[in-house]
């Protein structure tokens, strides 16, 4: 249901990604492993338009072409963003972060499901986001994604910082996400017990092509491991 095909981003003269394609199933879970410097995040940005991609490329929801579309209308077509590094507003109130969000909908108040999936954005509503820990401030992240409605949730090392207890904890939570929503996810991961834990297929990207693929049933931990390892 979302496809990206020929996809070529450079920085200046500089090719990242040459020629990638991509397709994704609705309701699945697709991981994005490799190394730092591999291209996870160039990908990731210019399927949400930060980043521009060079003339051939193709990113389609549905059948909605959106490789020449502002941000805001991917947006408004299904696609959701959790960066690296979260980015959420650190001297906003967590309600208020999630409100962010919702200025792309009709909706004025968050809705129950948010607080369902994360209580603990309720119970800290009035703190500021930056005051909390990295777990919390991923899920805040996540939730102010989710409120646009996505059908296509794009997130880039949401265990980058946290602690390994709740890492196994939040895999658990993507799973729930697809199932409650029927929302497809694309994760850019290194750690690969979270992908193997959450993912339903793993591609690995070394200089910003894909090196390799494969089904959850036909996963290779091992071969995986030395792609993140060399
Ligand atoms: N703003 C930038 N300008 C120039 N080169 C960049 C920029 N951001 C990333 N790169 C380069 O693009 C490549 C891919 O980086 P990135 O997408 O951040 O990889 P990953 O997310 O897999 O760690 C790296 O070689 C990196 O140095
Ligand atoms: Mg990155």
């Amino acid at each position: 249901m979302f496809h990206i095909n020929s996809l070529n981003v450079s920085y200046g003269e500089s090719k990242v990604i040459e020629n990638l394609d991509l397709e994704l199933n609705k309701g699945e879970i697709l991981a994005v492993m490799g190394r730092n410097g591999m291209g996870k995040t160039t990908l990731f940005k210019s399927l949400i338009g930060i980043l521009g991609c060079g003339s051939g490329s193709s990113i389609k929801m549905e059948d909605k072409e959106l490789s020449s579309e502002p941000s805001f209308i991917r947006v408004r077509n299904g696609l959701a963003y959790v960066p690296q590094g979260r980015m959420i507003f650190p001297n906003l109130s967590v309600t208020d972060n999630i409100r962010t969000g919702l200025d792309s909908t009709e909706e004025k108040s968050v809705p129950d499901y948010v607080y369902e999936l994360f209580p603990v954005l309720k119970e800290m509503g009035k703190r500021k986001g930056g005051n909390l820990s990295g777990g919390q401030q991923q899920q805040l992240a996540i939730a102010r994604a989710l409120v646009t409605k996505p059908k296509v949730l794009l997130l880039d090392e949401p265990t980058e910082g946290i602690q390994p207890s709740i890492i196994k904890e939040m895999a658990e939570k993507l799973k729930t996400i697809r199932d409650m929503h029927q929302v497809s996810i694309i994760v850019a991961e290194q750690v690969l017990s979270f992908a193997l834990t959450a993912c339903d297929r793993f591609l690995v990207m070394e200089g910003g092509s894909i090196v390799h693929s494969s089904d959850r049933s036909e996963v290779d931990a091992e071969k995986i491991k030395k792609f993140l390892s060399v």
